[in-house]
């Protein structure tokens, strides 16, 4: 990493985005001091086995107090754990006089279903206003997936691997843009390691392609060697079914609210990111085999 802060907090590194881009600083023989905010329940026993010149926090990070001890000396904070705490990490950055904050929100400011995006915009805009106090790049992903550590797609594997129908809401022909978790702690890296440019800028980060719903479940379909059979559902009779799907089951795969969604697009142009730090993200196809693999893995071994 070029332009090395000397010490960089970061919160959310015991997620799935947050340990792959621990584990690329670890590769790339980073020696910057690291210091990770992390809660007591968290599991982020892997930066033991790394060489990182790491340390470790311990608190809730909606604390100022917390906030404020674990800011003192940094440089630098990559806040990957959650847009939701974004004003108090910016708050407290700026107290402390840090030069820059990455903040890892969601490309979910975009939706036009306005409960799913008015908190998402009123939280960014208020902190892109704060930018004469403090350095501020924002990163959006989309819908992230990659490994049984994300919340979306390793639950449709699974669902894939263990009924023959699968139910389609609508036509199933809304597009999506998912990126791979790999790809994302990439960019962190890159984001870090090309400041000169990336300081104070926003980026959308997405898949290499759009890809139709219906897609997505043909493709993992025919990752798992599945011949699922796909069942359209027309939209109302989808909403009345996910409202009782939701009701009875605490483990639904899929939210009313993702229901009403279904027939909205997600496509969002990484272009930015590719010409400022040269984001080359996964397709689809390629980037759901590794966690397919992990999946049947899972399921042949008896551990
Ligand atoms: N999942 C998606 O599809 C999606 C889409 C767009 C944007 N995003 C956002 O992108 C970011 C990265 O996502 P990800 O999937 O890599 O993360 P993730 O696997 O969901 O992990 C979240 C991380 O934040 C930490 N965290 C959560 N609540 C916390 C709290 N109260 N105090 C301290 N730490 C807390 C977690 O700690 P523990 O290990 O203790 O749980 C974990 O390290 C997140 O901000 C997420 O909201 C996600």
């Amino acid at each position: 990493m070029t332009g090395k802060p000397e010490m960089m907090l970061v919160t959310g590194v015991s997620g799935h985005s947050g340990r792959l881009f621990a584990e690329r600083l670890a590769r790339e023989r980073y020696s910057g001091a690291l210091r990770c905010a992390l809660r007591p329940s968290s599991d982020a026993g892997f930066l033991a086995k790394t060489a990182l010149n790491y340390s470790v926090a311990i608190g809730d990070i909606t604390d100022p107090t917390f906030l404020d001890e674990v800011m003192k000396g940094v440089d630098t904070v990559l806040h990957i754990a959650n847009t939701r705490f974004s004003e108090k990490i910016i708050a407290s950055a700026i107290r402390n006089k840090v030069r820059w904050a990455i903040l890892v929100h969601t490309t979910g400011r975009y939706s036009k279903f306005k409960s799913a995006a008015e908190d998402y915009i009123r939280i960014e805009d208020g902190i892109l206003g704060l930018r004469d106090k403090i350095a501020v790049t924002i990163l959006r992903p989309t819908m992230i997936y990659g490994s049984s550590r994300d919340q979306n797609m390793f639950k449709l594997v699974d669902y894939l691997c263990r009924h023959k129908f699968f139910p389609i809401f609508g036509n199933g022909k809304n597009l999506m843009q998912p990126v791979l978790a790999q790809d994302l702690a990439n960019a962190y890296f890159d984001v870090l390691s090309n400041r000169e440019i990336t300081m104070n800028r926003e980026y959308n980060l997405s898949g290499k392609e759009p890809i139709s719903y219906i897609d997505i479940v043909r493709t993992v379909s025919r990752a798992l060697g599945r011949s699922n059979v796909m069942v359209p559902v027309p939209m109302w009779l989808s909403l009345l079914g996910a409202r009782a799907y939701n009701a009875v089951s605490s483990k639904a795969i899929i939210s009313v609210e993702q229901v009403l969604r279904m027939n909205e697009d997600k496509v969002f142009s990484h272009e930015a990111a590719s010409s400022d730090f040269g984001y080359t993200p996964k397709g689809f196809e390629e980037g759901i085999r590794g966690e397919v693999e992990e999946y049947l893995q899972g399921k042949r071994s008896p551990f």
